[in-house]
């Protein structure tokens, strides 16, 4: 009787020992699934829970039930992790699918976050992430997004952007992470006859942008890092309440028209505190814009801050109220730039440079109104008047003119204001030209270096010798 009873003793403790080491297996890998699901989808209720179960539930009920790893969280969390959706993360597989139904989810939950977790990194084929959503959605981009990285595996029909948000308000991009145009073939001739020529025919006019907004408003991009879009990376169209806050945009200053940031048709923007180098313009300002400020921006390689090219093919252009200030640019081709086509319509006013320091900038201030991407273009009567532009401040270094404003033939620029502008030439500087005016009207105010620039502008006249043909009306 004793042995037996002893026997059964061994029995019960051993069965104890067993069930106890089930249990911590059990919440151990519970504890590894919560880990990789992401840090933000547990609540820390959720965690207690857990807890909770390995310590006290009797042994013979059911481990906790894992959590949905597919699908919109039952729980009521407002954090949409791709990796949740079905994406992989690896940079290889497509991915777009999930992003589309983690996008699709979110977009219903006020105030949700899209997650792009940091170390992975998600291969995004060409979409449109689109609105209407509930208010105040964030993509937090802490990853990689990737775009597809040979021009062949672009389908046909979507070569005007690479993500594309549509219809969205109250939207912020956020995140440490980076997005990645994965351009370079895009960029080599050779490579893009070669690629081109196999599937589209013909080369295409246009190459994508990486991330643009249309009819978008009241959206705010923040921290984020851009490169190597195949060409504009940051575009907005036809939006409204933008803004930029400390990003970094880079590509090879050998990539051509790679933008940084391009507007058009867009009000109220205001663009601060980030670094843009690329082959092209920092930012571009085209048509339709107004109210923008742009302010303590590092900008170079590339062609600086532009407005335009306007009224390219004898279209109406307008653009109002710009103000460029704090900027620093460094070895660019222009500084701050008006550029606009013969022969257009509209108008460009109220604009002020200011506070603009230029390190061996070809041309630091520029308006070319005889704009023009090919050797010779005709000349036409007619151009987008300009006036009200203000130079203040603009202090530093160029290499091949300090000033060059070439206004139409037509329509003088007037109100073209210089002050306290400080140019002197860079190491690079060979003593080929002088500050240049032409039709410009307006006044100067020193200090003036070189001091020719005193004498370029035109002081009287000018205003009443555009009125006459001016068509600028179409922009009221
Ligand atoms: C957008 O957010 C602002 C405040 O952040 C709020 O006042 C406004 O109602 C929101 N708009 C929409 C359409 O949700
Ligand atoms: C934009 O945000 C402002 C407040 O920040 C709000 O008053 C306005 O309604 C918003 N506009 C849209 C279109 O959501
Ligand atoms: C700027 O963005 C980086 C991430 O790219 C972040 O670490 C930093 O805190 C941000 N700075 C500000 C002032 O928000
Ligand atoms: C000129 O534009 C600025 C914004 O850049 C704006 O604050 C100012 O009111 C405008 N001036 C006129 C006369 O419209
Ligand atoms: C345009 O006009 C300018 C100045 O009158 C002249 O020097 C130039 O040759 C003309 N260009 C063309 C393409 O006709």
């Amino acid at each position: 009787m004793k042995r037996v009873k002893s026997l059964c003793l061994l029995a019960f403790m051993a069965i104890m020992v067993l069930v106890f080491i089930t249990s911590s297996i059990t919440s151990v890998e519970g504890r590894k699934h919560n880990v990789k699901k992401g840090k933000n989808t547990q609540t820390p209720q959720k965690d207690k829970n857990n807890k909770g179960n390995s310590n006290t539930a009797p042994c013979s009920s059911p481990p906790p039930a894992p959590l949905p790893r597919f699908g919109y969280y039952p729980t009521g969390s407002k954090i949409f992790d791709v990796l949740s959706f079905g994406a992989k993360g690896d940079g290889v597989v497509d991915d777009s699918k999930a992003l589309l139904a983690a996008w699709k989810a979110a977009c219903k939950a006020p105030g949700a976050k899209v997650e792009i977790p940091s170390e992975f990194k998600f291969l995004i084929m060409p979409i449109t992430l689109h609105g209407p959503c509930m208010p105040d959605l964030v993509l937090q981009i802490d990853g990689a997004l990737l775009a597809p990285p040979k021009v062949g595996s672009w389908p046909k029909s979507s070569l005007f952007q690479w993500i594309n948000f549509k219809w969205i308000r109250n939207f912020t991009i956020q995140g440490t992470g980076v997005v990645d145009g994965q351009g370079s073939q895009w960029w080599t001739p050779s490579d893009l006859i070669y690629y081109v020529q196999k599937k589209f025919k013909h080369i295409p006019n246009w190459k994508p942008t990486a991330l643009r907004f249309y009819s978008s408003f009241n959206v705010t991009v923040r921290d984020i890092k851009m490169i190597n879009s195949p060409q504009c990376h940051l575009k907005f169209d036809s939006s409204g309440g933008i803004k930029v806050n400390n990003i970094t945009i880079s590509s090879p200053e050998s990539s051509p028209n790679t933008d940084g940031i391009h507007l058009q048709d867009t009000q109220d923007v205001e663009i601060q505190h980030s670094d843009i180098g690329c082959g092209d313009d920092c930012v571009s300002i085209q048509t339709g814009c107004s109210n923008v400020h742009i302010h303590h921006i590092n900008c170079g390689p590339g062609h600086g801050i532009s407005l335009g090219g306007l009224g390219k093919d004898q279209s109406v252009a307008c653009v109002s109220d710009i103000l460029v200030e704090k900027i620093s640019l460094l070895n660019t081709l222009a500084g701050v730039r008006i550029k606009t086509w013969q022969g257009g319509m509209g108008s460009v006013k109220n604009v002020s440079f200011s506070n603009i320091q230029v390190s061996d900038v070809k041309v630091p201030i520029i308006i070319d109104q005889y704009y023009c991407d090919k050797n010779v273009c005709k000349n036409q009567t007619g151009a987008v008047a300009i006036s009200g532009v203000k130079y203040d401040q603009i202090i530093g270094t160029y290499s091949v003119q300090p000033v060059h404003l070439a206004c139409s033939n037509d329509i003088p620029c007037t109100d073209v204001d210089l002050t306290d502008i400080q140019l002197k030439p860079s190491f690079r500087y060979r003593g080929f030209y002088r500050a240049l005016c032409w039709n410009s009207y307006g006044k100067s105010e020193a200090p003036l270096l070189p001091s020719n620039i005193d004498s370029c502008l035109r002081r009287d006249g000018g205003a009443v010798k555009r009125t006459a043909r001016s068509r600028e009306h179409v922009c009221f």
